[in-house]
This record gives C-alpha cells, structure tokens and sequence, in this order.
C-alpha cells in the first residue's frame, strides 16, 4: 500500500474548518439543480469587464503578446501602477515599487511569505476577509485577531491593535475599504498605525482591492496616509473595480527592498503573469475613469437600496456600509444568529447571504449580503427576506 505523507502545509490548510459556507455551498447545489435561489454571498461583480478591455487583450493576443513574462511584471504594467500611487498620493511612487501578480490572494501569499516565518504573529482586525486565515494557515503563522464591536459601527480599535502586539508580531495587516463590513479606516487612523508599528519594525501591510468603490469622496490610501513608507505595503487589484475577477491581475507597492525578495520568490513560484492580460490591464488602468465610476455609482446605490429596504424589518440593522459591495446585518433583534438565520432564509425563500461568524466571532449576529447582483433581483431578494421576517413567530 503506497503510504507517502503529503506535507504539513498542505494538511493545515486542509483541515480548516468551513462550517460557515455550509449555507452556501448547500444555495450552489440548490442553485445547480435548477431551484430559483438568489445568491448574495458571493464577492464577483456581476458586471461584465468593459469592452475596451476585452478588444485591447484580443488585439494583444493577435500580435502574439502569448510568451514569458518578467517574474516582476511587465514594465507597462508595473509603471501603470506607479502613476497611480503617484497620482493619488504624496508620496511619488516608482515602477521598481510595484509587483504585478494574479490577483491580489496570490499578492497577499506572497508578501506574507516573504514577510512571516512559522509561528509568527500577525494582528489582524475581525471581522476579516475569509481568504487571510488560509494564507496565515499555509504559511503557518499565526492569526492574532483583535475583535471589533458590531455596536460601533466595525471601527478600528487602536488601542486593541496596538496591544494585540506582543515579541512575536511581524505584521499587522488591516483591510480598508473592508470586506464584510465596508467601514474605512481613517487617514489619520492609517497614519498613526503605520508611524507605531514602524517604531515597533513592524510591517503594516493593507489590502485595498475595494478602493476604487467609495461611495463618497476618493479611497484613502495607507501610502498616502504614511508619512514613511520603509515598513508599508500595499496590495490591491483588478478584480473588483474592473470587474476583472477572472482575469486574475492584482498588485503590492512596497519598498524597492521587499519587492527585490517578490521578485525571487516569483521566479521560483510564478515565473509571470500572461501578457496579453498584462497589456490589457494596464490599458485598464489608463483609461478607466468612466467605468469604474458608473460601476461605484451602482454598488452605491445598491448599497442605499438594500439599507433603506432591510432596515425597515423586525429585527434587523444595517451597518451602513462606505465602499464596497457587501452590507452588513445584524440580525440578533430576529432572536437568531447569523448561521441560523442563513440557514433559515435559504429554506424558507431560497435567499442565499453568508453568516458573519465565517470573517470571525465577532460578527457571530450578523449577516453578509452581497450587493453584485442587478437591481431587480435584489428587489426579489429584499422582498423576499421581508416575507420571510414577516413569517417569524412574533417575540416579546
Ligand atoms: C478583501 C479582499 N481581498 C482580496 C480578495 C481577492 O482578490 P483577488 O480576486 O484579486 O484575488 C477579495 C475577494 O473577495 C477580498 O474581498
């Protein structure tokens, strides 16, 4: 009998517990046996990728733009992203600060294996984006997750942060614009922790793959909030703000020092990103601006829609979300969790949303409902949980 062992890596990302997309997967199913179910648990813009975008990648593809790609990206592609930093920055940034990968998970994993050795510890905020315990999972470091109150809106707790670092800590690792909550953290707040973790050589790294989608005023970036960026690293990506998920284009900005180090771990696990893609997202990012504002405008209002529809219900309270394509519900005033609540609406009206405790146990009351689907069906869907908070036993 072949006994061979596979390696502990991959044995601890294997045995991570998935509980919390049990409602999900079972909506998938359900969904794919022909029930007429409304998904919003998922994160993927329902918006095709703009045209333009697609015509420049085929006319990249016909003029044979299909070869091997520098480990780092394609200067076009790398300089794109520095005149953006640039541009939306103090700070001027240059293409020997920018990594280009596929996608911002791939970005992510990167950086925390250039950054994290087993056992570390890494403070992150929680509620989190489900993907960050995988990648600390895989790489074996450790997930300090300091909690944030649902009663204060999900905001930063700095205080909570700046204590969660022990002689362990390597990295703190926060997310704005957030996935699930859609709260920003302040340039003030952003400036303030990258000034303390420099002082404590922490790295502070940020994913920003929602910053194209504040619903009002521009993102504020960590690095135009840092006053110095040796300790600062950025990631952030196409997938959501060009509706460009499956393309798999996502980025770091970061010091010259840290991207040297991407640039050898790419080459032993990349080796490239396809360049036609390449081509057509820096074409992207050149030429975005009416776009990427109709599709903020409608996550916007989506966003507005959904609020003022939920939080006219028994029982339910909508964190108001400010970028982003998720709301956030506190369904506690149902008397159920989030789980039981999931669990419950899909039976009931075939309404897929994903408990809060899969980004961690403080978000156990809530809900997550994904705004990427178009209006109409989430009008069916908001009439549909209506029906179905309509249809609860009355509580005292
Ligand atoms: C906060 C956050 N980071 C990263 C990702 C993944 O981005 P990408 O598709 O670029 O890997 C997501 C996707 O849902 C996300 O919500």
């Amino acid at each position: 009998m072949f006994e061979a062992r596979f390696s502990d890596q991959i044995d601890r990302l294997m045995d991570r517990d998935n509980d919390a997309w049990e409602t999900h997967d079972r909506a998938v199913a359900m969904k794919n046996n022909g029930e007429d179910v409304i998904l919003l648990c998922v994160g993927d813009p329902d918006f095709r990728t703009p045209e333009p975008i697609i015509d420049n990648a085929v006319s990249h593809l016909r003029v044979g733009r299909t070869h091997y790609s520098p480990a780092l990206g394609e200067m076009k592609l790398r300089r794109a992203v520095a005149d953006l930093e640039t541009a939306t920055s103090p700070h001027p940034c240059t293409p020997a600060e920018v990594a280009v990968y596929p996608g911002a998970t791939n970005a992510l994993y990167s950086v925390m294996n250039c950054l994290l050795n087993a056992g570390d510890e890494v403070v992150i905020p929680e509620p989190m984006y489900v993907g960050y315990p995988s990648i600390m999972a895989a790489i074996d470091a450790k997930v300090v997750a300091v909690p944030l109150r649902v009663e204060e809106d999900f905001k930063l707790d700095m205080e909570a942060m700046k204590a969660a670092v022990t002689g362990r800590t390597r990295v703190v690792f926060i997310n704005t614009p957030g996935n699930p909550t859609g709260s920003i953290i302040s340039r003030k707040e952003l400036a303030e922790l990258a000034e303390f973790c420099r002082e404590r050589n922490l790295w502070l790294v940020c994913d920003e793959v929602y910053s194209m989608f504040t619903y009002s005023g521009l993102h504020r970036s960590l690095r135009a909030s840092a006053q110095n960026l040796d300790n600062v690293v950025m990631v952030d990506g196409l997938s959501k703000s060009h509706a460009m998920s499956g393309w798999r284009i996502g980025w770091v900005v970061g010091p010259e020092t840290l991207i040297e180090r991407l640039g050898a771990h790419a080459g032993a696990t990349l080796f490239g990103c396809p360049q036609f893609i390449q081509d057509a997202s820096a074409f992207a990012l050149e030429n975005d601006q009416e776009y990427v504002a109709q599709m903020r405008q409608e996550y916007a209002e989506r966003a507005e829609y959904v609020v003022r529809k939920l939080e006219k219900l028994e029982g339910i309270h909508c964190h108001q979300p400010r970028a982003g394509m998720f709301v956030m519900c506190d369904v506690d005033g149902t008397g159920m969790d989030g789980r039981e609540f999931a669990r419950a609406l899909l039976d009931a009206e075939l309404v897929s949303v994903v408990p809060g405790d899969a980004f961690g146990p403080s978000a156990r009351n809530c809900v997550r409902v994904g705004l990427a689907q178009p209006r109409p069906m989430l009008k069916q869907a908001c009439k549909r949980i209506k029906r179905f908070i309509e249809a609860l036993p009355a509580r005292s």
